[in-house]
């Protein structure tokens, strides 16, 4: 894997000079004189130009994309330059129909959008090899060519002949015989036992067409979704590796997307990357708004292991998709610029750099709007971002030294999802780790997202809320964590389902149980006219629609629900184990008592805390580098904020000492360093 460290933070975006052939003369010239403007030193080309680059099958022209080359190199700018399998031109798929996706009803796409071929198809892979091969071989030694873009936001499935016949391959492969499939599967339900691998479809839509209701059929086709896609990744790749081993590749992801698991991708790039579009809303619901970002810019950062990512792409303004489009306030621009830099990206990326006369996106945010102008609030916000991130380039390359671990897995959101129990369709495990996210935030914490496959040894504390799926290893990992002295805090729906998505044969949290020291007996799922309480620590608390009955096994009940059949039986739970801990906390709650709660479990593993005394929508996190420790106060408010920096540190941008408490403007971002 490629260590990549830039000099500088990176500041660009999507760039598609395609658009404005015929006016290159013009346009093009224009734009680098724009970028060099704003303060410009990357951009990204090439993402939907394949049919400039090959406009018949095997007749390429590179002359134009020389040229752009070429402008970027004289400019000073990076090219993030892209393989273009997101979007293909047409004669591709007259002339090779494998090309188009089958969708889960069986029908075969027409040509048209994007994102939409299948990956399995032979000609495809042929022809994105081909291709990339040559961008690879003529670019391999161009001063602008600094990273590789793959493809664009990787998504969704086929279901056509050949992916259904690797899907058997895949299946094959993992389970050897048909008959350890029937098991896994438990095929004896319905008298679905396959006598071969052949037979195995993929799930359908509508649910009369076909399997859509065995939990561990779905499971399977998305773990094989994700396994494709890793392989198309790869094969993308190879060609890249081959003639620039030391350029960096990444693929462009979108924060909690469900058709991937982005751990598994993550892992297969040298840096992560990732488009965030929040709807930024300029009153007060932007606090939420931005810890939803915050927790999505960890996750991203997560996937690959806690490397600084690429914010890839960005709107500058309004973006064209939501149902109301709401341009960015002034400020909200450069606060969701430094959001990014302070949760671990090296880029400030926008998506995109000049609005195209026509198409879906005409109306979209871009730094140069159809005037043609420079004059205008946008392309001065940018440039202030451009100017700021040079103000602060000595935070390129530096990471995080995060101590608490939040899980969020794929593994667990795809199997509550597919579960036929509790809240169908709505188990609501993104928003419980994002409630958790925001609760661990509120304490003065940065936080390191992980999944199930992540080393835990060096945090303190990690919170693993319905980690309802327990893959092979995971509870032998936390197991030792916590005999070592780690906290770990679980929560309701945890243990219930082996990598399989088999239920154990014994009480839950399965494998976890004697580390957490109850016994689950009952999981109720309660209707927003059903409520419950439990006082702790001389405060009451709200119980909402998942709870839990639990008999203690060696835990200590620190809170009972207080009504109904519930009375008395326990909410919250601490078990001492080897050196560490486990709380339980058995049903879902609102964010006040999840604050109070991590208040505590913080204090007692001795997390040292970045910053105290937050003013709400307030919140801290921290990068490294070497001796150096970078600190960023964000205000999420629109109210002026205020919060306790721990040591005296130095204002990034301004010079300003700080020593205690530090006033941050509404919605916007400070930067602080001290020499650690
Ligand atoms: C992204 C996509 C871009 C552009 C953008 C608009 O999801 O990668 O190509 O469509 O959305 O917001």
């Amino acid at each position: 894997m490629i260590q990549s460290k830039f000099p500088e933070l990176l500041h660009g975006g999507d760039y598609n000079p395609e658009q404005w052939m015929k006016q290159k003369d013009t346009i093009w010239r224009q734009d680098m004189e724009y970028a060099r403007k704003a303060g410009i030193n990357t951009l990204s080309i090439g993402i939907f130009s394949w049919s400039f680059l090959e406009p018949e099958d095997g007749v390429y022209d590179f002359a134009w994309m020389d040229e752009v080359m070429d402008n970027l190199a004289a400019n000073e700018i990076k090219a993030v330059l892209a393989t273009p399998s997101g979007a293909r031109p047409p004669w591709l798929a007259e002339k090779y129909p494998s090309v188009l996706r089958m969708t889960n009803e069986r029908m075969r796409r027409v040509y048209g959008g994007r994102h939409n071929s299948c990956l399995s198809s032979p000609d495809y892979r042929r022809k994105v090899t081909e291709i990339n091969t040559r961008l690879a071989q003529r670019y391999a030694n161009h001063p602008a060519l600094a990273i590789w873009h793959i493809s664009n936001e990787y998504n969704n499935d086929c279901h056509c002949p050949l992916c259904q016949a690797r899907f058997q391959e895949w299946l094959r492969a993992r389970y050897g015989t048909i008959d350890q499939l029937n098991d896994c599967w438990w095929n004896s339900f319905w008298s679905h036992r396959y006598t071969s691998f052949e037979q195995v479809e993929s799930p359908t839509s509508p649910s009369w067409l076909g399997e859509n209701e065995s939990p561990a059929a779905q499971l399977a086709w998305k773990r094989f979704c994700t396994d494709n896609l890793v392989d198309f990744f790869n094969m993308e790749i190879a060609p890249l590796r081959q003639a620039t081993p030391d350029i960096p590749v990444t693929a462009n992801m979108m924060g909690t997307f469900t058709g991937l698991d982005y751990y598994k991708l993550g892992r297969a790039m040298d840096i992560s990357s990732w488009d965030n579009y929040p709807q930024w809303t300029g009153d007060e619901r932007d606090v939420a708004v931005s810890e939803q970002s915050a927790f999505k810019h960890d996750l991203m950062r997560g996937v690959s292991d806690q490397k600084p990512f690429l914010l890839m792409e960005s709107s500058p303004s309004a973006v064209n998709w939501f149902s109301c489009n709401r341009i960015r306030t002034p400020g909200t621009l450069m606060y969701q610029s430094m959001q990014a830099i302070a949760h671990g990206s090296d880029s400030v990326q926008y998506f995109q750099f000049r609005a195209g006369r026509g198409g879906s996106e005409q109306y979209h945010g871009a730094v140069i709007n159809h005037t043609g102008s420079a004059n205008t609030r946008v392309f001065r916000e940018v440039t202030d971002v451009g100017a700021a991130l040079k103000q602060i380039a000595p935070v390129a390359g530096s990471v995080t030294r995060n101590q608490v671990a939040l899980l969020y897995d794929w593994n667990d959101r795809w199997a509550l999802d597919i579960a036929w129990f509790l809240h169908r369709g709505n188990q609501k495990y993104e928003e419980t780790v994002l409630d958790h996210h925001a609760a661990l935030s509120m304490q003065g914490i940065g936080i390191d997202m992980i999944d199930q496959d992540s080393e835990i040894d060096a945090y303190r504390v990690v919170v693993a809320p319905m980690a309802y799926l327990i893959r092979d290893g995971f509870s032998e990992k936390i197991e030792k964590f916590v005999q070592n002295g780690g906290r770990l805090v679980l929560t309701y729906a945890s243990g219930y389902v082996n990598e399989e998505s088999l239920t154990f044969q014994e009480p839950n949290p399965c494998l976890l149980h004697s580390i957490a020291g109850i016994r689950v007996d009952e999981i109720d799922a309660l209707d927003d006219r059903r409520t419950n309480h439990f006082i702790w620590n001389g405060k009451r608390y709200e119980v909402k629609e998942v709870a839990e009955l639990s008999t203690l096994d060696g835990a200590k009940q620190l809170a009972g629900y207080e009504e109904q059949f519930y009375a008395e039986k326990p909410m919250l739970t601490v078990h001492p184990y080897g050196d560490g801990c486990c709380y339980y906390i058995a049903a879902r709650t609102d964010a006040d008592f999840l604050c109070d709660l991590y208040d505590k479990v913080l204090a007692e593993a001795g997390i040292s805390l970045l910053a105290t005394e937050m003013t709400d929508g307030v919140k801290v996190t921290a990068r490294y580098d070497g001796d150096n420790q970078y600190v960023f106060l964000m205000n999420s408010s629109h109210a002026k904020g205020t919060a306790t920096v721990t040591k005296p540190m130095r204002d990034l941008q301004t010079g300003e000492l700080i020593d205690g408490m530090c006033t941050v403007q509404p919605m916007s971002i400070r930067v602080l360093v001290s020499a650690n």
